[in-house]
């Protein structure tokens, strides 16, 4: 695992843009793991500036969702399909249909086939190139919550009180964020190629530094990222402040050679 301190979340949005940028350069077709919430947004800003600028298109990539929410209205607002559209679609090129979540239209059982179709439709595309990621404060990866399997696949989950209160910030209330999501398992995450976690602030600190040198866990599924060849991980300083192996990892990145990017 590699682990970049970087100054804060811009610095960490022109880093990854740039691997994102160099990706789809070097590989027409690129197949893109999309978070939501807060990190990865300074990632989609840099893809819409680098798009704005004339130095990347997404015409032909692809990408795929890591979550949705189960039963929110089709035009809700905080719906992680429409996160997406707002947040990075609208402002670079992919084209109509390359970017897929999973479907939560079904009720009951039949989220299970969607489930399967999901696993299916990424398996199709040829897998995931590079996947985003942000960590919650209880170590979630995607919504696999404390407890869930580290060969899981894409399912219907429960999410913890503790998570919700985290993503209120999003609704009217806590009593407004959904119970219940479709996540890419822990299984299905670790057979992107290259993923991507980034954490900014001091609330992520333990959860970061669990998931870098903690043991490898159920109930921490993001330290199923030690389990991973090329796992990469971007923090600010404060979400980095309970890492026990801080001035290796800045000697590494310091010496690091051009070549090997990130
Ligand atoms: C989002 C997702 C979640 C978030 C995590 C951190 O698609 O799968 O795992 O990445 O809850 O959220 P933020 O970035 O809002 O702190």
């Amino acid at each position: 695992m590699e682990v970049v301190i970087v100054a804060g979340a811009d610095a960490a949005g022109r880093l990854v843009g740039g691997a994102i940028a160099d990706l789809v350069g070097r590989r027409p077709g690129a197949v893109l793991g999309l978070a939501t919430g807060s990190s990865p947004l300074p990632v989609y800003a840099d893809l819409a500036r680098r798009h704005a600028a004339g130095e990347l298109s997404l015409g032909s990539a692809r990408a795929f969702l890591l979550d949705e929410y189960v039963g929110l209205p089709p035009d809700h607002p905080q719906r992680y399909r429409a996160f997406i559209a707002r947040e990075l679609e609208r402002h670079v090129d992919f084209a109509p249909g390359a970017v897929q979540g999973p479907d939560v239209r079904a009720d009951g059982p039949a989220l299970l086939d969607a489930c399967a179709a999901y696993e299916a439709a990424i398996a199709a595309a040829g897998g995931i190139d590079l996947q985003l990621l942000g960590v919650g404060s209880d170590g979630h990866i995607g919504f696999n919550e404390p407890g869930s399997s580290l060969a899981s696949r894409t399912r219907p989950k429960t999410l913890t009180d503790s998570t919700r209160a985290d993503n209120a910030r999003f609704f009217a209330s806590v009593d407004q964020v959904p119970r219940h999501v479709l996540t890419q398992g822990v299984g299905t995450i670790l057979e992107a190629r290259h993923l991507v976690l980034l954490a900014f602030g001091a609330a992520k600190a333990a959860a970061v530094a669990q998931a870098v040198e903690g043991p490898v866990t159920a109930m921490v599924p993001a330290t199923a990222l030690q389990l991973h060849p090329h796992a990469t991980v971007v923090v600010d300083e404060a979400a980095a402040a309970g890492l026990a192996l801080a001035e290796y990892y800045r000697e590494t990145w310091a010496h690091k050679p051009d070549w090997q990017g990130l």
